[in-house]
């Protein structure tokens, strides 16, 4: 391995650029969470999205309810949150229980303040724009985590092929659609992929997003690829892990990120980039009506 993605890094110097930036703009940025029951990674991924927000000085609010809230109260929270003016961003943490349609609560999410670009329309821009960012300035914050780190480190993307493993709404496909807008050669493989490590072996830059431990072996991994590792899977005995083999799969890399440390920080450094764009666009629409 030469380069080591280091998306804890990374993270903090795009953190200390958002602090600056928000302090010139006159208002507080505000982001807003939504939670519901008690899953125990999201309630680490909510812990994590409020430390950040307090770093760099944003106001944020969380409602944290109960596992049976109805879907009509659920509801009636984005409606309340679509009415405040200091709430810039909105994001309703997933998974939802399931006697919660996550579809009709997504298309309820106010598209101004989707700072997940989870809305049918924003992921419509992301589609439609045929190079860079979306038009309401976000992009879905784990796969714009992804290429930002890629950026950062001067990993090119035009020309090069890429290997998405994993068709999620949140990484796969958005991801495949940005990558796509930057030039690169695109496949998705999926679990009806059939010889996986034959398709992930002609990657230049390889990404894993399915939630499967060290799935991506050094076997299936050409030399000198660059390895992005969404994953974040719990062990029996608590340390965390990616879908990557890192430790085997470094050797060959030319680039590979760490989990943790790698991708996950680099997603809620685009979260409050995007909630900073939203307040932006907000605080003018205020201005001008
Ligand atoms: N659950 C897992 N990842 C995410 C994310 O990026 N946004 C939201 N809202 N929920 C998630």
């Amino acid at each position: 391995m030469k380069v080591l993605l280091d998306g804890k890094k990374a993270s903090e110097a795009i953190l200390d650029k958002i602090r600056l930036e928000s302090e010139k703009l006159g208002i507080t940025p505000g982001l807003c969470v939504i939670m519901v029951g008690n899953d125990p990674a999201s309630s680490v991924y909510v812990k994590n999205k409020e430390k950040a927000c307090e770093k760099v000085g944003f106001y944020h609010k969380t409602y944290r309810l109960m596992e049976d809230t109805t879907q009509d109260q659920v509801l009636s929270v984005i409606q309340e949150v679509k009415e405040d003016c200091k709430l810039h961003g909105l994001i309703v943490q997933l998974p939802l229980p399931d006697h919660i349609n996550e579809e009709l609560i997504i298309n309820s999410i106010p598209v101004e303040k989707d700072v997940d670009c989870f809305h049918p329309f924003n992921v419509g821009c992301l589609l439609t724009k045929k190079k860079g960012d979306a038009p309401l300035a976000v992009a879905p914050c784990t796969p714009a985590g992804v290429m930002e780190l890629l950026e950062m480190n001067g990993v090119d993307v035009a020309g090069k092929r890429a290997v998405i493993v994993g068709r999620s709404n949140i990484v796969g496909k958005p991801l495949a659609l940005m990558l796509l807008n930057r030039d690169a050669t695109v496949t998705i493989c999926h679990s009806r992929t059939k010889d996986l490590p034959s398709v992930v072996r002609e990657a230049d830059i390889v990404v894993a997003a399915v939630g499967s431990p060290k799935l991506v072996t050094a076997d299936m991994v050409k030399e000198g690829a660059v390895v992005v590792d969404v994953g974040v899977n719990r062990l029996e005995d608590g340390k965390l892990c990616g879908d990557v083999d890192f430790d085997a799969v470094k050797d060959k890399a030319y680039a590979i990120t760490p989990v943790p440390g790698g991708v996950g920080p680099m997603t809620i450094a685009m979260l409050l980039k995007n909630t900073l764009s939203m307040a932006k666009r907000q605080r003018v629409c205020n201005k001008t009506s």
